[in-house]
């Protein structure tokens, strides 16, 4: 692809002087016959500098962030921006409205009364060099190139190209003036990519293309298959998320923000091996450092100080829970084998908790609470897991739930969730 041609073509996207069928057919013809690594290292510089681009002229090796390819009950970056931010890293996270079978993380920090993500890249720069962290809603200062073409791969169905995919995250992810960058890139049924073999050509492709363009950049294949954490929906993982950044909630979700939190240090060289990086993250996670963090980011994001200060101590007196529950009861005895996570989010996407069109409002409390994790003894006539909803849901909906958990005799052995590490 001509380079000249390629930055012009971008160039006309962003100033929206291209018309809308040549940017369809262009990404077609992408979409079917694909683009050499070297071009779609072009195409995410282009599309990084079709807009802002945030500079740090103080200690750049410091600015770091995740990008994650998003699965049910994925509350990672909530907890990890701001663990970072007490562990001296700076994290000016630009994160996305979900639009696939769950939530985005702007939907569920949303949830927080008074939370502000409409951020400029200025107001982002502010807050990060003041506090270390602050989580903005992608938007059109930023890669204006991206939001126009994003918006149209829906119609073209040109979703799932890999290069269009790398150049849309990292191209966002490298305004952010970046020096490292850790991708989840999550692998299974209740994933976007299903195999192991498609997450792996996913990762290598967006490492290869951030590193081209000077980001340290690791991708960690992790098992999207049962729900990560204990808590799913949009206001009940801010509540879950709380709990982890108070040194208590479920380890499963601990262990992701860790495992994601010590590459990170390691990256910027704040610590010296990965073990160390690890207890660094446990360490603002149990003496409420990351916490006090959170709330800051909270205040500096619009949040009435004193609501944020209850949030912090007691989420439930602030967050909104449904009235309205339901509990799931296991049909027999044994161990808990698996969780359908996708079930459980394609019924929640139906009652508010996902959208299915750009336009739809979020329902906050809208979820799941789950009571019995892998691995574990359940009775029959137990309860394992509570849905909250809003409006009343169909007969066959609490059907599908009963059949989402398989129960087996034997006992599960509880995996990791870290398949591989691509760098
Ligand atoms: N998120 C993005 O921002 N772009 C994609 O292409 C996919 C997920």
């Amino acid at each position: 692809m001509d380079k000249i041609l390629l930055s012009r073509f971008i160039a006309a996207v962003a100033a929206r002087e291209v018309e809308l069928s040549a940017a369809e057919s262009w990404l077609k013809a992408v979409h079917m016959y694909g683009i050499s690594p070297q071009d779609t290292i072009t195409l995410t510089n282009e599309m990084m500098n079709s807009g802002s681009i945030l500079t740090w002229e103080e200690q750049p090796h410091l600015v770091v962030d995740k990008h994650s390819t998003g699965g049910v009950g994925d509350k990672m970056s909530l907890m990890l921006a701001p663990a970072l931010a007490a562990c001296g890293l700076k994290v000016p996270m630009l994160a996305g409205r979900g639009l696939g079978h769950t939530g985005g993380t702007i939907d569920k920090l949303e949830s927080i009364p008074g939370f502000n993500c409409n951020l400029t890249p200025q107001q982002m720069q502010d807050i990060v060099q003041k506090i270390g962290c602050c989580i903005a809603a992608q938007n059109d200062a930023i890669a204006p190139a991206d939001g126009l073409l994003y918006a149209i791969r829906d119609v073209t169905q040109t979703i799932d190209s890999i290069p269009l995919i790398t150049a849309s995250i990292i191209s966002k992810k490298a305004a952010e003036g970046l020096h490292s960058l850790v991708l989840d890139v999550k692998c299974g049924t209740a994933a976007f990519m299903k195999t192991e073999h498609d997450a792996i050509e996913l990762a290598k492709s967006m490492v290869d293309v951030a590193s081209g363009l000077g980001i340290k950049c690791q991708a960690q294949i992790t098992l999207m298959e049962n729900p990560i954490g204990s808590h799913i929906g949009n206001s009940l993982e801010v509540i879950e998320s709380v709990e982890i950044l108070k040194g208590n909630g479920h380890p499963d979700t601990k262990k992701l923000v860790v495992l994601q939190g010590s590459a990170l240090l390691l990256m910027s060289n704040i610590v010296q091996n990965l073990n160390a990086g690890e207890a660094m993250i446990e360490r603002v996670l149990n003496d409420g450092s990351a916490l006090k963090k959170f709330c800051e980011m909270c205040v500096h994001q619009g949040v009435d100080a004193e609501i944020a200060r209850r949030l912090c101590k007691d989420p439930l007196s602030v967050l909104p829970l449904s009235n309205n529950k339901i509990e799931i009861i296991a049909q027999h005895s044994g161990y808990v084998h698996s969780i359908d996570s996708m079930a459980l989010a394609e019924i929640a996407r139906r009652h508010g908790a996902g959208r299915f069109s750009i336009e739809d409002i979020i329902i906050p409390d809208v979820g799941y609470i789950i009571k019995k994790h892998i691995g574990e003894k359940i009775e029959g006539g137990q309860c394992w897991m509570e849905f909250y909803f809003s409006q009343q849901p169909k007969d066959s909906e609490i059907k599908q739930l009963s059949q989402s958990i398989t129960i087996s005799k034997l006992i599960r052995d509880n995996q990791s969730r870290l398949i591989t590490v691509v760098e």
